[in-house]
């Protein structure tokens, strides 16, 4: 088993890939990327990952050059030479190499960079006794719908969350509690599942659609994508993120303040076993 990169199409070892100083990722943070969790061998959800990044593609103006299944076949080769059975695949696209000047190239190819890390399971604690949050300003673009390269404010948010000791910085856009960092953010109140609408202001979230498409649906569960504000969260009864590498994330504490007595609700109980089952059904089967 070892990590192993791809670039435009041909594997490379990580150590002897190397990005171009004047691609335009590296210098502008001009492109788009998405991760994808491999369990068992597989890909989850590669479809709904590939769609998307199609659309962020689309939305900064990188012509695609590569078709759907050239994508899904790089993620197979990754995860069958690198012999990697649970792990996450990470693919960037960036408008490509060309002299430092901020608008398009005339003639300029996109970059496709892959990887393949293993990624064993979240600390199962986590999991079972859930996570702390802080609340945190939302300092980002207005077009957060897009899954581009500039991650500035989520970097600088993340940390603010590591050293508070606390899982993710939940941010907070004027009135309303937009997402986390690197997840999306629920709450439960009166038994009725709350997040935040696919706007320009949030990041649509794989896990979130299929929480909202499929989970919800077959739990019989009541969700809204309706924005809501901080006093509302913390008098939420349940809250939970969700994630490619959070998974379904119960939070049991939010700015210091127990939510649900300090303990995982049952809505968040029932939909992490119904997402453990989903990947069970696509991977394990
Ligand atoms: C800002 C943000 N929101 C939400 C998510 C969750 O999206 P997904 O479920 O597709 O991983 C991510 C994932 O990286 C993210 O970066």
């Amino acid at each position: 088993m070892r990590e192993l990169g791809l670039v435009n199409g041909n594997l490379v070892d990580m150590s002897d890939s190397f990005i171009p100083m004047e691609d335009r990722g590296h210098q502008f943070g001009d492109g788009v990327y998405e991760v994808t969790k491999v369990y068992n061998g597989r890909c989850f959800a590669l479809r709904p990952h590939l769609d998307r990044l199609y659309q962020s593609l689309r939305a900064i103006r990188i012509p695609a050059t590569y078709t759907f299944e050239e994508l899904v076949e790089f993620h197979e080769l990754l995860i069958k030479e690198s012999g990697i059975t649970e792990g996450a695949i990470y693919l960037q696209i960036t408008r490509g190499v060309a002299p430092r000047v901020h608008s398009f190239p005339e003639q300029v190819v996109p970059c496709l960079t892959m990887s393949i890390r293993p990624s064993g399971p979240i600390n199962p604690e986590f999991k079972e006794r859930g996570v702390k949050i802080i609340l945190i300003p939302d300092e980002r673009w207005l077009r957060c719908d897009i899954k581009s390269l500039n991650l500035l404010s989520n970097v600088l948010g993340k940390q603010q969350a590591k050293e508070a000791h606390c899982f993710e910085a939940v941010m907070v856009r004027g009135d309303h509690v937009t997402e986390g960092t690197s997840s999306n953010f629920f709450v439960v109140k009166d038994g009725v599942i709350w997040t935040h609408p696919a706007t320009n202001l949030i990041l649509k979230g794989i896990t979130r659609s299929i929480i909202l498409e499929r989970l919800a649906k077959d739990l019989d569960l009541t969700i809204l994508e309706k924005p809501f504000g901080v006093p509302f969260v913390k008098g939420a009864e349940e809250a939970f993120l969700s994630g490619t590498s959070t998974e379904i994330m119960p939070v049991t504490s939010i700015d210091g303040v127990a939510v649900n007595n300090g303990s995982v609700g049952p809505i968040t109980r029932k939909l992490q076993l119904a997402y453990a089952r989903l990947i069970d059904e696509e991977c394990h089967r």
